[in-house]
């Protein structure tokens, strides 16, 4: 494929090491190692019995939101869970299931820390007896379990930090997922009667926060409600990770303020030359064409009216003469064949929807000059589909995959005419 996508194939990122990082105040923050980590950042606040009201009020100045993908307030989540009847849980979701993402990894291996002393807080402000770190194996989790330790020999977690290890599988990070690998089973979706934070881990009332959630909180209780909005917008404050992914290089992980323009984060990220198109957050964002893609403010306001969203901030950015649908439709491959296959627009649905894509990415590419064209009611099929298989899931995968698949048919609409012609527009594989 021209211009190939970075992790299509859901290879988790080996090595660290050839992740290229650009901080900002989360990632400068950073220390690998206790002593350093308390000199600079100071030692934690609200640690007197205070329960969930000083920090709840903080966070929720603050108006920290999750960096996992939805973007929940923080603060509604903190307060649902300390809400519960019996002792409640909390845990930092680093399974990072999304292949083309790299900042859970590269924030745990550099500031292990930070995201800790977040779980601590929240564990505390919400009086769970038992917090969990879920990660998946590898560089990054080593790092965390040594800085666990330092932490064990100096008493500093009140409440008692397990480690949880999460498979290598997309689906594996959503949350009830999460609790379910914890609880030993297969790591796959629940169908969500209740809320986990209603109930969660063994019934108990359990808080799930993305590892970078987590370390904004922890320099939120340090700094201030005050000093997390002098960045970002008014409505969407603080800086985010974001992992560019650019064929021909290795993944950047870039800090950036809400709001920063598309194009200057890919600036930040190193990324030099031309853009035909963005995929921006990541395998269930949707996909932009450069113009007016790269003018467009990161934010979900800005974002929402082109079915696009920060998400984790995953960007995939697809060189001009790479074949979009060919993109699209490697994705959405893998997308199905993650699927937990439990619910019907998964068991169904997806590979349906893959396997239609993948015959008209193909048809630009094999069918000799007006011969052997693709049915031309194949777009009008997969838009029909898509929407039989949106919000019907116990979780967000199909609707995800489906945002993907719509955004793509939107954005290289020259290619699907192109293709529907047995051409490639984009010259793929010819
Ligand atoms: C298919 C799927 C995969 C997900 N994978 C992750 C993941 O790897 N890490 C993560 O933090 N959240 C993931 N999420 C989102 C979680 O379900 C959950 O919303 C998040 O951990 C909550 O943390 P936050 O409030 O701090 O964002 C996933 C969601 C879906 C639907
Ligand atoms: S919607 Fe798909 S991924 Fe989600 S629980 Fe159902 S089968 Fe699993």
């Amino acid at each position: 494929m021209t211009g190939t996508l970075a992790h299509t194939d859901g290879a988790p990122l080996g090595s660290l090491a050839s992740v290229r990082v650009v901080p900002g105040r989360l990632l400068s923050a950073a220390a690998a190692d206790l002593a350093t980590h308390l000199t600079r950042s100071g030692p934690l606040p609200y640690r007197e019995g205070t329960g969930t009201g000083p920090l709840l009020a903080e966070v929720e100045a603050a108006g920290l939101t999750g960096r996992g993908g939805a973007a929940f307030p923080t603060w509604r989540k903190l307060l649902a869970a300390a809400g519960g009847g019996q002792r409640p849980v909390a845990i930092a979701n680093a399974a990072e299931s999304e292949p083309a993402s790299a900042k859970d990894a590269t924030l745990l291996a550099s500031a292990p820390h930070l995201v800790l002393d977040g779980l601590q807080l929240a564990a505390e402000a919400i009086n769970a007896r038992e917090a969990y770190l879920y990660a998946k194996e590898g560089p990054a989790l080593i790092l965390a379990r040594r800085a666990l330790a330092e932490r064990r020999v100096l008493g500093l977690d009140r409440v008692r930090v397990r480690v949880a290890v999460a498979p290598n599988r997309f689906v594996a990070g959503e949350e009830t997922a999460v609790l379910n690998g914890i609880e030993g089973r297969d790591a796959l979706p629940r169908d969500k009667v209740r809320l986990p934070v209603e109930s969660g881990l063994h019934g108990r009332p359990t808080l799930v926060h993305n590892a970078e959630t987590l370390a904004h909180l922890a320099l939120i209780a340090r700094r201030g409600a005050r000093w997390f909005r002098e960045v970002g917008t008014a409505r969407e404050p603080g800086t985010f990770l974001a992992t560019v992914n650019q064929p021909g290089s290795g993944p950047v992980v870039v800090e950036a303020p809400y709001g920063i323009p598309l194009g200057e984060l890919l600036s930040l990220a190193g990324v030099a030359g031309p853009v035909g198109a963005v995929l921006l957050g990541g395998y269930h964002g949707g996909w932009l064409p450069a113009e007016p893609g790269l003018r467009l403010p990161v934010s979900r306001a800005a974002l929402a009216p082109w079915d696009a969203t920060p998400g984790a901030g995953v960007v995939l950015v697809l060189p001009p003469g790479a074949c979009g649908l060919d993109a699209a439709a490697r994705i959405l491959g893998y997308l199905a064949e993650q699927s937990a296959r439990q619910c019907g627009p998964c068991l169904s649905g997806l590979p349906r929807l893959a396997q239609l894509t993948g015959e008209l990415a193909t048809a630009g590419r094999l069918a000799p000059a007006g011969t052997g064209r693709p049915d031309p009611r194949l777009p009008g099929e997969l838009t029909r589909l898509s929407g039989l298989v949106s919000g019907r899931g116990a979780c967000h995968h199909p609707d995800g995959s489906v945002r993907m698949l719509r955004t793509a048919l939107r954005t290289f609409d020259a290619d699907v005419a192109a293709h529907l012609a047995g051409r490639c527009a984009a010259g793929a594989g010819q």
